[in-house]
């Protein structure tokens, strides 16, 4: 039996793990813990799971594993899978590269049990903490996600996005059906995601820069970040996935009206004008659902043709599918925009399901 796990997802950190090792045993043996780390991998592709076994290797005792995911992706589903691993009563998530001060856990551990906490929250804005020389792009950007995490997910803590936090085991079980769990901001689903207001206290330190390699937040993370307040927001029940992926499809329909509208300015016929605008739509969808949509199954190199290529045989079969709905409402109802809207949504529904699991499916 353990006291404390320490979870900690990694991407591509192969210089990162041993020098975060070595600093958690030390802190973790002078507090005279019994403890383990789980890392939970994406499939790193630069080395990290070479050094993850030749490290596991190296060690004589049980105290580090691995988590391989395949076809599985996002820092905070792999927390999950993480913690859901292992077996201490209280678990810490924390980053690999360093920038998180290690030597607070022994604190947060006698505080969390001391003060019968659900959580004890690492926080770069109360009292002496900081930033550190987080640079102004990136400060900016937290500070907005924080002002937004506490203005509509009405949570109260300073730090929010930390994603450097303790958490007792059945606090997390008790809700853990009820996480979001795709993207960055795994603290925040789970204080948005519990029933009730969570019994905890933040812990103020200073960020470090980032050890070694660079940091994996991209302008996907924060669509996710809105998508997670959306989430909790609505009380979990919109499937957000096909409303990004409708969303994509009024784009596209937009495009399709300008792109008419232009071609018949110019003279050309009505079907030439037709044909060219639903070409110009499909590809605008293909390459927004590619980009944002199924961002983790993105399809690369010669796929993106292949992919492409499908792409076009599944919204053909929605379009005939959607004119035949349309038609069949419309003789029996005569509404017209409950025909179109019926028929739009069909069609919809039928292309998102066929993106999903022949388009962008994981790779084999
Ligand atoms: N398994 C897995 N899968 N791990 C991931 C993934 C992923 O898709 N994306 C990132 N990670 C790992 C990184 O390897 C790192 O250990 C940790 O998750 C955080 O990623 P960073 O790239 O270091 O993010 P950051 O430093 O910009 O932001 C972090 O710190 C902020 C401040 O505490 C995150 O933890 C934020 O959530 C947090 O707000
Ligand atoms: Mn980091």
């Amino acid at each position: 039996m353990v006291d404390v796990t320490i979870v900690v997802p990694i991407l591509n950190e192969k210089d990162n793990i041993r020098p975060l090792y070595h600093s958690l045993k030390k802190a973790l043996d002078q507090a005279g813990f019994r403890w383990e780390i789980v890392f939970v991998d994406d499939n790193s592709q630069d080395g990290t799971l070479q050094e993850m076994r030749g490290l596991i290797s190296e060690i004589k005792d049980h105290s580090v594993k691995l988590i391989q995911r395949i076809h599985r992706f996002g820092l905070s589903s792999a927390c999950v899978e993480g913690i859901m691993a292992s077996h201490a009563p209280f678990i810490v998530v924390m980053d690999v590269d360093g920038q998180h001060d290690e030597t607070q856990i022994p604190i947060m551990y006698h505080t969390i049990q001391k003060k019968n906490l659900d959580a004890i929250v690492g926080s770069r804005y109360c009292d002496t903490g900081s930033l550190g020389e987080l640079d102004p792009h990136r400060a900016f950007i937290s500070k907005t996600a924080t002002y937004l995490a506490r203005k509509i997910g009405k949570v109260t803590l300073t730090d929010p996005m930390s994603g450097f936090f303790m958490i007792r085991r059945s606090t997390l079980e008790s809700l853990i059906a009820r996480l979001y769990s795709k993207g960055f901001k795994i603290l925040l689903d789970i204080l948005l995601a519990s029933p009730s207001p969570l019994k905890y206290e933040e812990i103020a330190y200073t960020m470090r820069a980032r050890k070694f390699g660079e940091s994996k937040l991209n302008s996907r993370v924060i669509l996710d970040y809105l998508m997670l307040l959306a989430y909790h927001r609505t009380h979990r029940w919109i499937p957000l996935d096909f409303v990004l992926y409708l969303f994509v499809g009024c784009t596209g329909a937009i495009f399709h009206l300008c792109v008419l509208r232009i071609f018949l300015q110019y003279g050309s016929s009505f079907i030439r004008a037709q044909f060219a605008a639903t070409l110009i739509a499909i590809l605008c969808n293909f390459y927004l659902n590619n980009k944002i949509t199924f961002f983790y199954f993105r399809l690369k190199g010669l796929r993106v043709w292949s992919g492409l290529g499908t792409f076009i045989l599944v919204c053909s079969i929605g379009l005939a599918v959607n004119l035949a709905c349309a038609d069949y409402i419309y003789k029996t109802t005569s509404v017209w925009w409950i025909s179109g809207g019926f028929g739009f949504l069909i069609s919809g529904i039928w292309n998102y399901l066929c993106s999903k699991t022949i388009v962008w499916r994981a790779k084999t």
